[in-house]
């Protein structure tokens, strides 16, 4: 029953049923594009960061395709055949070759390529099969930077003065800093073969100052909204701290957190690109960085958004309280939540489909479970009920004794932004559930 082929962004791909599991909820959002929808705080948080990037030095590019290859999102990365990122459970297929992109360091190489700026910025849509709850939805939006120098064509080929050149020009701050990490480490995060110490040195300090000034704008404007509405933050300087990190396609890498509200924030990765990518993007004499964030988790912070599937809601009573803050930062101000409706919680037991490790002496000892995946019911659960269900929690989970199948419990929480669902629409809508779920998923309901 999957079409034979889908259009996207006025292009048409050709689908493989064996690969493809992009519902038509998700396929209908990929034209909202709320990272350019004037006032949307999806689009101010954008412009912020982008203020901090200036041109020519950094070029955006804000209209690049949501479809791109395996190759482009993971391939020409680095990623590992292997990697668990690229699993039908965890990522939307068109077809073996084409995906709906999970972040924007799928643009990576083309931008290297294009060449035509030091730096360039990418804000977009990106696409996760992932659990529901207040943070999470199916697609959100991220920006990735990166800068670059290049050997052949910098003073006298001294990349090094070069970058410390333009860290010297960057403005200063005044941030508590607390990083702790060597500029590179032999096994957690190693210098490259083909850079000098002295190189991956440089452009990790113009890397970090670049994105702690990034982080100090941000929150100069969190302050500034948040005091508006008489919300006070104190005076003390802004703490923020460098840990030591893991991506497939930078090294050294790390990740930027700030002291926010009693605990660290995880606000973006990044670090040293990996020559590969700048290679294979016919610019092997460059070296640089890059780096990529969340943008809601941004905007949540900026506008005290409760809630993610707020951004996608087209209610004046949301859309209405950003209206002219952009171009207007001054106006930006704290979103004053609507009344909150009841929760209302229905559970769902079911066994696992497949039939159990056939006693305790089988191989694996997960049966037939091999076609199960939490991401599968939460994909059932958004293609019937939408942005009404507030968040899914897995109570308890057994493994019957004699026969080895697994049992589950979730519970379903129906709760819509907009208004007060009745009890009888939270248990059509539960029942829907679970008959997709049996069809769809091939469970048992208990
Ligand atoms: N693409 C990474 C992510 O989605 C973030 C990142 C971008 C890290 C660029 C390093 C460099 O988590």
């Amino acid at each position: 029953e999957p079409p034979k082929e889908v259009t996207i962004n006025s292009k048409t791909y050709p689908v493989d049923p064996e690969w493809f599991n992009v519902s038509s909820t998700i396929l209908n959002l990929t034209s909202r594009k709320l990272h350019l929808q004037k006032d949307h705080p999806v689009s101010i948080t954008r412009q912020i960061i982008e203020s901090v990037f200036p041109s020519p030095t950094y070029l955006a590019y804000n209209n690049l395709d949501p479809v791109v290859s395996t190759h482009e999102n993971f391939d020409s990365l680095g990623f590992p055949p292997n990697h668990p990122g690229r699993a039908k459970t965890d990522t939307y297929y068109i077809n073996g070759t084409t995906l709906l992109r999970t972040h924007t360091s799928a643009h990576e190489a083309e931008l290297f390529k294009a060449s035509k700026s030091p730096g360039y910025l990418i804000s977009a849509d990106v696409y996760r099969r992932d659990e529901i709850d207040k943070s999470h939805y199916p697609v959100f939006h991220q920006m990735e930077g990166a800068r670059v120098w290049d050997r052949n064509t910098v003073p006298n080929g001294d990349v090094v003065s070069a970058v410390y050149k333009d860290l010297e020009a960057l403005p200063k701050h005044d941030m508590i800093i607390e990083d702790p990490n060597p500029p590179f480490h032999p096994d957690r995060n190693p210098l490259q073969p083909s850079h000098s110490a002295e190189e991956a040195e440089a452009v990790g300090k113009h890397l970090k100052r670049s994105l702690e000034l990034m982080v100090a704008e941000i929150f100069k404007r969190v302050k500034e909204s948040h005091a508006r509405a008489g919300i006070q933050h104190g005076s003390e300087p802004l703490k923020v701290r460098w840990v030591e990190a893991y991506f497939p396609f930078t090294s050294p890498s790390w990740e930027l957190e700030v002291w926010y509200q009693d605990g660290w924030l995880e606000i973006l990765g990044c670090g040293v690109s990996q020559q590969h990518i700048l290679r294979d993007a016919g610019v092997a004499s460059q070296i640089g960085w890059a780096f990529g964030l969340g943008l809601e988790r941004i905007a949540m912070l900026l506008f005290q958004i409760p809630d993610i599937r707020l951004f996608w809601s087209r209610d004046e009573r949301f859309l209405g309280q950003f209206r002219g803050v952009e171009g207007d930062w001054g106006k930006m101000r704290p979103f004053v939540g609507f009344s909150r409706h009841p929760a209302c919680y229905k559970d769902v037991s079911f066994w696992l489909p497949g039939h159990g490790g056939g006693g305790a002496g089988a191989a694996g000892g997960r049966g037939g479970e091999g076609e199960w995946h939490e991401n599968d019911l939460m994909e059932v659960v958004r293609d019937v009920c939408g942005d009404v269900v507030e968040d899914v929690v897995m109570m308890d989970s057994f493994t019957h004794p004699k026969t080895g199948r697994r049992s589950v419990c979730y519970r379903v929480n129906y709760r819509s932004l907009e208004r007060t669902l009745t009890n009888e629409e939270a248990n059509g809508l539960h029942e829907r559930v679970k008959g997709e779920m049996v069809g769809r998923l091939g469970v048992e309901i208990r």
